[in-house]
């Protein structure tokens, strides 16, 4: 397709449209040909569009560069996790010596080798979860209810596996796992928008960190080989980790790396199903699961944009940026950037032009190959990148084996979607029904 000759009008009412919220590609396409850095005065922002620049960005906001991601105000009017049902997490902190100490403490449990010993954890829990839906399903059929196989993967596995994961990491007790998903859901209704939400939330919140209160105790006294006993005896710099600093941390790793990861499961799947010759190639050799994690995350990952603020007047992609500004980096359009993936709208497990090793904090882009954009870069690179790919990846090589011949069930949906307002989460699907032979 190529740009039409005349300059289209852009309105910023368009990011808000039903249109937009399942299909967002057309508005970005337009904006990354016209306008790269799109001034939209309705959420008073500038969108970021083009993959060269949003790569600029992220490599100028490190320490004492031009954009932050702190959101507090570092002159004190601000405090500290007000915003956010959360209460203060790392997610709210800017670049320099306060984040590298909080990031630096915990993220060497979720990637190498200290990773891998989690993996009986998941590993567990995906056989587990795996296990039970597909009983139900051969139940079903057995009792006539059912022609066929039938799950619908998010409800009655994606949504769920990731936080029984990170219960069984922490090392809570089984008979709690209901209560602190439970916990889990609240909260993160509370990300969604409107005083009531938010107050239940943290109201939620504050039930976990009671029900934290006596596991830290217990396992300062006596730590074993769980993640909890793993931050209570953290050091960094001869510093440890206050009971509050843990329980934000859990907080956060819920909310992280919760609808993160069941979404980018339900995505792999979703894009499967609909090319039976991809579905074909990885069913032949399954180790091809982890391109679909990485072409899911290019094509259409979870997060679409990651927040800046400009630190002082200053140029990104031609346009000047006044001090002080909200800059919405569209990392949803980077990844369809034509100037960097050929024939970026379609979904290719064996595109050429992407970088498919482990991936880099700093990113990966030369000689035509780029990596994708979907876990960020650079200082706030997601610290559970390693965790997310091994959750989905493990999880989707076992589902090959479970659904057999699985076929998208033929009810309405709207596949991978922003979510309905007034509901919290990243993009994904909201539902994905499969049948499948038994
Ligand atoms: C496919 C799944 C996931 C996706 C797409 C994803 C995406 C992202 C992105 C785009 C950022 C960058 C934020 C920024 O630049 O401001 C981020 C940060 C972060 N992610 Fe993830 N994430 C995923 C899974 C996880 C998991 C499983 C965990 C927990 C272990 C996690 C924990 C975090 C944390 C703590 C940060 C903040 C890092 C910092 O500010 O230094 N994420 N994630």
């Amino acid at each position: 397709m190529t740009a039409p000759a005349e300059a289209p009008i852009i309105e910023p009412g368009e990011f808000l449209t039903a249109e937009h919220r399942i299909d967002p590609f057309p508005l970005y396409r337009k904006i990354r040909d016209w306008e790269p850095v799109y001034r939209d005065q309705f959420q008073n922002r500038f969108v970021v569009t083009r993959y060269a620049d949003i790569w600029d960005a992220y490599k100028r906001s490190r320490e004492g560069g031009d954009f932050t991601r702190a959101v507090y105000d570092p002159k004190g009017r601000y405090e500290f996790g007000s915003e956010s049902p959360l209460g203060p997490t790392i997610l709210e902190m800017g670049e320099g010596a306060e984040h590298r100490w909080s990031r630096g403490i915990v993220a060497g449990e979720f990637v190498g080798r200290k990773l891998l010993t989690w993996l009986p954890v998941i590993e567990g829990t995906a056989a587990e979860m795996i296990g039970r839906f597909s009983v139900e399903a051969a139940e079903s059929l057995a009792g006539g209810l059912a022609g066929r196989g039938e799950v619908d993967l998010v409800s009655q596995f994606s949504q769920r596996f990731p936080i029984r994961v990170i219960a069984g990491m922490l090392g809570l007790p089984r008979e709690d796992f209901d209560y602190f998903e439970g916990i889990y859901n609240t909260l993160f209704a509370g990300m969604g928008y409107g005083r009531a939400y938010f107050r239940s939330a943290e109201q939620a919140k504050i039930a976990l960190h009671d029900y934290l209160t006596p596991i830290l105790a217990a396992r300062r006294a006596d730590p074993t080989d769980d993640l909890i006993s793993k931050f209570v005896t953290a050091e960094m710099s001869g510093e440890m980790m206050t009971d509050d600093q843990i329980k934000a941390f859990v907080t956060l790793l819920l909310v992280g790396g919760g609808d993160t990861t069941h979404k980018a499961i339900d995505a792999m799947w979703w894009n499967l199903l609909r090319h039976p010759e991809q579905y074909e190639a990885v069913r032949a050799r399954p180790e091809l699961m982890d391109r679909v994690f990485t072409e899911m995350l290019r094509f259409d990952g979870s997060n679409h944009y990651q927040q800046r603020r400009a630190l002082r007047e200053t140029e990104l992609g031609g346009r000047i940026i006044p001090m002080g500004a909200s800059v919405a980096l569209c990392l949803g359009s980077g990844n369809r950037d034509e100037r960097v993936f050929r024939d970026p709208a379609t979904f290719n497990i064996f595109r050429e032009d992407l970088y498919f090793g482990k991936e880099l904090r700093t990113g990966y882009w030369k000689d035509g190959v780029a990596s994708h954009l979907g876990f960020g870069q650079e200082r706030h690179f997601c610290m559970g990148y390693a965790m997310a790919r091994q959750e989905a990846v493990i999880a989707s090589t076992m589902l090959l084996d479970v659904l057999k011949n699985p076929r998208l069930k033929d009810v309405p949906n709207d596949g991978i979607v922003f979510p309905p307002p007034g509901k919290g989460g990243v993009r994904g699907l909201l539902h994905l029904d499969i049948e499948f032979d038994l």
